[in-house]
């Protein structure tokens, strides 16, 4: 049976551990497994690897964002392009992994709700949705837990 836990803390007998990232971990193992029925732990490193990237410089907004139009290069094009890229080949990872895993008579949840939505036809806006759903889910339920800990 799939067991959704806090292994590192209790392996760490008293050592240090990075709780932040034992908290975004666990919540993003719920996030899976409660919207998409997914065991998603092991795209934990890369997910949260492309999002410290994110955090760090590119995802933040400049003011050539608002004054400039949007086919304007400036120096975040680039780099958020390739983001980008990187982003969307891990979301559709994990779509595949999730449509590998599910077996037709299996419980319906979150994800067979948009894939119907979608009818398979607008993958790019499927994967838009598994996006914010992943990411709104997780990061703010894990910083949650990180703080109240
Ligand atoms: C402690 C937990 C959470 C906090 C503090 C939190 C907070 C927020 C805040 C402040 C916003 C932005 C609202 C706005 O500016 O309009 C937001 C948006 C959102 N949240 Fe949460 N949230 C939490 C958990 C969750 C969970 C568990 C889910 C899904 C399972 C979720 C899904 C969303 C979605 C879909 C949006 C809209 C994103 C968008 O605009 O694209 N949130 N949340």
């Amino acid at each position: 049976m799939y067991r959704i836990g806090l292994g590192p803390l209790e392996a760490s007998r008293g050592a240090p551990v990075d709780l932040l990232g034992v908290m975004q971990d666990l919540s993003l193992a719920v996030a899976g497994k409660s919207m998409f029925s997914l065991e998603i732990d092991s795209f934990g490193p890369q997910l949260r690897g492309l999002l410290l990237i994110f955090a760090a410089g590119i995802g933040r907004s400049r003011a050539s964002d608002f004054i400039l139009p949007r086919w304007v290069p400036t120096v975040t094009t680039v780099p958020r392009a390739r983001f980008r890229q990187h982003w969307r080949t891990l979301i559709q990872a994990i779509i595949a992994r999730r449509r590998a895993s599910h077996s037709p008579g299996a419980q319906r949840d979150l994800f067979d709700l948009l894939s119907e939505s979608y009818e398979d036809r607008e993958e790019d806006l499927l994967a838009d949705e598994v996006s914010t759903m992943i990411f709104a889910g997780h990061e703010t339920t894990g910083l949650t837990l990180f703080w109240a800990c």
